[in-house]
């Protein structure tokens, strides 16, 4: 199946949350593009600076077919907003493994585990067709063996990846004992234009541009599977039409595992000048290696990644010099 044919939606109501984030943005913009009805919801907190998002949805904002609330997850009247609703994409957390230590866990188990169990409470009692959640690679931690499948046993090291866990079960709770169709998207480190200011490569292709040096966690020799932005949106339209998807996980990654350093070494090329570096000391939560074995999605839900991460970090490079430059 292709993984971007639109074959059970048509001019469903749709929910995004998170709908003015990095995924969320695009997300309600490509739903827009097919002629969808959409409702977004965003809190625009101040995790990173909620300016960035008002950009991220700019261009959704005033289309026919949008309506935005601007409003927690946790203060909406689900039961009311739900009525009609066929499909859920719940794309709102927060996001962010180094954050989550210490004091700033509250806001992890605010925005990650309590709305999940809000949504699903109020899903229960509706007839959606698809609830799509997502969820995260950092639920398996370090993973022993690669590539690293969905049968694996989930072992988070970070207090974020514990939380995107326990939400996650949640998803799988309210699906078994209420038949709330849900699916589980665990994606591999998402990148492209409108990533977060937080997440390595904005920080790296901003560094460059003015010609500053980056910080690397650790040696550089850790490794990730980097899914583009375009696909981790396929794989969400793919989950909420395909019939066999319901009540799954699915691991969602880019298709090729690269090192840190390699990254490096391609955005040198792009940039077209070396960049500095400053190694730190690792980070506690940081897995050391991540590799998606997507066969599961390939079969189940027609998955296919497209974009290479070289064209990937070209299109990423392209934006933060408009944002930035
Ligand atoms: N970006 C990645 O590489 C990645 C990897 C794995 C999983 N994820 C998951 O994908 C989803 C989207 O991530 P992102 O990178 O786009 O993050 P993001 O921070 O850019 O987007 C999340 C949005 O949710 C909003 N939000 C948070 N809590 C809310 C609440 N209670 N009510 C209303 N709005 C709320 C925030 O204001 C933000 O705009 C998250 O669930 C994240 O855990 C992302």
């Amino acid at each position: 199946m292709e993984a971007t044919s639109r074959k059970f939606i048509k001019m469903a109501k749709i929910v995004v949350t998170g709908a003015a984030g990095f995924i969320g943005s695009h997300l309600v913009e490509t739903l827009l593009d097919r002629g969808e009805e959409v409702i977004g919801i965003d809190q625009f907190n101040d995790y990173y600076d909620p300016n960035i998002k008002r950009k991220n949805i700019s261009a959704s904002h005033d289309r026919p077919n949008f309506r935005l609330i601007e409003d927690d997850v946790q203060n909406i009247d689900w039961k009311t907003l739900l009525d009609g609703v066929e499909i859920v994409f719940h794309q709102a957390a927060q996001a962010g493994v180094r954050a989550s230590w210490g004091g700033g866990f509250r806001a992890y188990t605010e925005r990650n585990i309590n709305t999940t169990q809000i949504l699903l409470e109020a899903a229960k009692e509706k007839n959606l067709k698809r609830f799509v959640y997502a969820s995260s690679s950092s639920v398996y931690g370090n993973a022993t063996s690669f590539p690293t499948s969905e049968t694996t046993l989930p072992k988070p090291v970070s207090p974020y990846g514990v939380t995107k866990l326990a939400a996650e079960h949640l998803c799988g709770l309210y699906h078994v004992n209420y038949g709330v169709p849900t699916v589980a998207l665990r994606y591999f480190t998402v990148y492209g234009p409108r990533q977060r200011p937080d997440m390595a490569f904005h920080k790296f292709l901003k560094a460059a541009l003015h010609d500053e040096a980056i910080s690397v966690y650790g040696d550089g020799q850790q490794t990730r599977d980097f899914t583009f932005i375009e696909d981790a949106v396929a794989a969400n339209l793919a989950s909420a039409e395909a019939p066999d998807a319901v009540g799954e996980a699915f691991n969602i990654g880019g298709g090729s595992r690269v090192t840190l350093k390699q990254t490096i070494e391609i955005m040198e090329k792009i940039v077209g000048h070396p960049i500095r570096i400053n190694y730190m000391e690792t980070s506690k939560g940081d897995a050391r290696h991540t590799s998606a074995d997507v066969s599961k999605a390939k079969k189940l839900i027609g998955y296919a990644p497209k974009v290479s991460i070289e064209e990937g970090l070209r299109r990423e490079w392209e934006w933060i010099k408009a944002l930035y430059g």
